[in-house]
C-alpha cells in the first residue's frame, strides 16, 4: 500500500528522522508558510514522498529482530560510567545504517545492549526453508551503539592512553573493521557530506589533550616537546603523508631498534597545528591515481604523537609515544571475487599485517618474551608499542549494521574476540564457550536452585556443566 505525503521539516536533523524504512522521499522543495501566532512568514523544507508498508525484502527477519530487541535490557554507555585503566582494551563501535542502506531497505542486524555486550542477529534458513535468527553474543570492554559520538568513544578508549605517554608509556590505538564501517570517521573526524571535520576525530581530540597535559603542573617539570609524524603503509611500503607521499625505508639496527629513514617529524606547539597536518596528510592519503577511496581502504594510516625531552644534547631523547592507526579494511581477506595479481599481493599483505598485529597484541597481553613483530611492516614500525611494561593498547573494532555486511561484521568481531580471549583468564573462556555451546545455555536456563536446600546439588551440577564446557 502506498500513500503520498508532504512533510514539512525545519532542519536537517528533522529530515534525518524521516529516513524511516517505511518512508521513501523522492523530492525536496522550499515553501513559504505563514506562522499565524507570530504573524510571520517562514520558510520550510517540504519533502515529497510516499509511505509504504511491508515491502521490505527481509520483512520476516526484520520482525523477528524487532521482537527479540523488545526482550533486551538496554544500558546505554554514559559519561558518568567508570573509565578503567586497561593495559589492553578491546571495544566495539556500531555505526548507524547509512542513506544507501536505508534506500535499499536493509535491515539492521546488530544490537548493542551496553555493558560491553553486542549481539549479531544472523538471519538463517533451515533446509525446510523456515527462517530463524542465530543470535550471537560478544563481550568487550566497552560497546558503543550507533548514537554514540566520537567524543564519547574517545573518552573511554584513547583518552586514558594520552596521559600514559606523559608517564613514559608507548601507547597505540587501532581502528579495525571492514571498509565503510567508520574507521576514518572515528579516527580522522566525522563527515558532513564529502567534507571531513578533522577537529572531531580521535586524532585531534588526542592532540588537544596532549597540549592540555603538557601545560599541566604535574608534567611541566619534564620539559617536553611535541612532535608529529603521519605516514601510510601500503603493500608493505611506508609513504610519508607529510612529505608528498615520499617512499621511505624501514631499517632495523643490531639492537633491534626499528627506524623509518627520513620520516618527517614535525615540531608542533598547538593542537590547531596538528589538525592542519591531519588535514594535509588525509588529503594526501586519498589522492591516489586510481579510485581514491579504494586506495586508502587498502592502506594503514599511522599518526604518531611523540614526546621528547628537551635535552641540551642534539638527540632529544624519546619520552613517550602515541600511535593512532586507521587500519586497512579487513574485508579483502574473504573477498575471492577479484583475482588479478596486484589485488592478490595486496590482499596477502593486508592479511599478513592484520594477523601479525593480532599475534603481537596477544603476546603483549601474555607478557611473552617473543613478540613476532617481524611478520609485517606494520608491526615492525610499531615494535616499540609491543615491548615492555610500559606498552598500552586499545583496539576499536568497527561494525556496519546492515544484513549485507553480516559476514564481515562476524569476521571483525571474531578477530577482536580472539585478541580479548588471549588476554583474560578463565571467565572470558567461559563466555567464549557460552557463545558456542547453546546446549550449555539451555541447560542453565532450565535449572533453578533452592540455595537453602544445600550446596551439594550446586557442586554436582557445576561438575556437569564443566563436562559440557569441555565437550564444547
Ligand atoms: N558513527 C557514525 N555515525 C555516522 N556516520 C558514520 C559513522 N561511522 C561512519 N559513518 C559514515 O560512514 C561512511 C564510511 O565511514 P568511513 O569512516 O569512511 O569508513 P572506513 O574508514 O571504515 O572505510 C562515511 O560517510 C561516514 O561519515
Ligand atoms: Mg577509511
Amino acid at each position: 500500500m502506498h500513500i503520498h505525503v508532504d512533510i514539512a521539516v525545519k532542519s536537517e536533523t528533522d529530515l534525518f528522522l524521516f529516513y524511516s524504512p517505511h518512508i521513501s522521499l523522492y523530492s525536496r522543495e522550499e515553501k513559504i508558510y505563514c506562522c499565524p501566532r507570530a504573524n510571520q512568514r517562514k520558510q520550510k523544507t517540504v519533502l515529497k514522498g510516499e509511505i509504504f508498508f511491508a515491502s521490505r525484502p527481509n520483512q520476516k527477519f526484520y520482525e523477528m529482530i524487532q521482537n527479540f530487541r523488545e526482550t533486551l535490557e538496554i544500558t546505554p554507555i554514559s559519561t558518568t560510567d567508570l573509565i578503567e585503566a586497561y593495559k589492553i582494551c578491546v571495544c566495539v563501535r556500531k555505526r548507524p545504517l547509512n542513506k544507501q542502506e536505508m534506500n535499499r531497505k536493509e535491515i539492521d542486524v546488530v544490537s548493542v545492549p551496553g555493558n560491553g555486550a553486542l549481539l549479531v542477529h544472523e538471519p538463517k534458513q533451515k533446509v525446510d526453508l523456515t527462517k530463524y535468527l542465530d543470535n550471537q553474543v560478544f563481550h568487550f570492554d566497552y560497546s558503543f551503539d550507533e548514537t554514540t559520538t566520537n567524543d564519547m568513544v574517545y573518552k573511554f578508549t584513547a583518552k586514558p592512553l594520552v596521559q600514559s605517554i606523559f608517564e613514559s608509556c608507548m601507547a597505540t590505538c587501532f581502528a579495525y573493521g571492514q571498509t565503510g564501517s567508520g574507521k576514518t570517521h572515528t579516527m580522522g573526524g566525522d563527515f558532513t557530506g564529502k567534507q571531513q571535520n578533522s577537529a572531531k576525530g580521535i586524532y585531534a581530540l588526542a592532540a588537544q589533550d596532549v597540549f592540555h597535559y603538557l601545560n599541566h603542573r604535574r608534567y611541566a617539570d619534564l620539559d617536553l616537546s611535541v612532535y608529529v609524524s603521519f605516514f601510510e603503509i601500503y603493500n608493505g611500503k611506508v609513504y610519508d603523508l607529510l612529505n608528498k607521499k615520499a617512499k621511505l625505508r624501514v631499517l632495523e639496527d643490531d639492537r633491534q631498534q626499528v627506524q623509518v629513514v627520513g620520516l618527517e617529524e614535525v615540531y608542533v606547539t598547538t593542537a590547531e597545528e596538528v589538525i592542519r597536518m591531519i588535514q594535509t596528510g588525509s588529503a594526501c592519503r586519498t589522492s591516489g591515481q586510481t579510485s581514491a577511496n579504494a586506495n586508502s581502504s587498502r592502506s594503514h594510516a599511522v599518526l604518531q604523537i611523540v614526546l621528547r625531552r628537551n635535552d641540551r644534547a642534539t638527540t632529544l631523547p624519546l619520552h613517550g609515544k602515541f600511535s593512532l592507526v586507521d587500519l586497512a579494511g579487513n574485508e579483502r581477506g574473504t573477498d575471492v571475487s577479484s583475482n588479478d595479481r596486484s589485488t592478490l599481493v595486496e590482499t596477502a599483505e593486508i592479511n599478513r599485517s592484520l594477523l601479525a598485529l593480532k599475534e603481537c597484541i596477544r603476546s603483549l597481553g601474555k607478557n611473552s618474551d617473543h613478540i613476532p613483530f617481524r611478520m609485517s611492516t606494520l608491526t615492525k614500525v610499531l615494535r616499540d608499542s609491543f615491548i615492555g611494561e610500559n606498552s598500552k593498547t586499545c583496539m576499536i573494532a568497527m561494525v556496519s549494521p546492515g544484513m549485507a555486511s553480516c559476514e564481515y561484521t562476524m569476521n571483525t568481531l571474531r578477530y577482536a574476540d580472539r585478541i580479548r580471549i588471549g588476554l583474560a583468564g578463565f571467565h572470558i573462556i567461559i563466555i567464549f564457550v557460552f557463545q558456542r555451546a547453546t546446549e550449555l545455555v539451555k541447560a542453565m536456563e532450565k535449572t533453578s536452585y533452592n540455595i537453602e536446600m544445600g550446596l551439594p546439588d550446586i557442586v554436582d551440577h557445576s561438575r556437569k556443566l564443566m563436562g559440557l564446557c569441555n565437550a564444547a
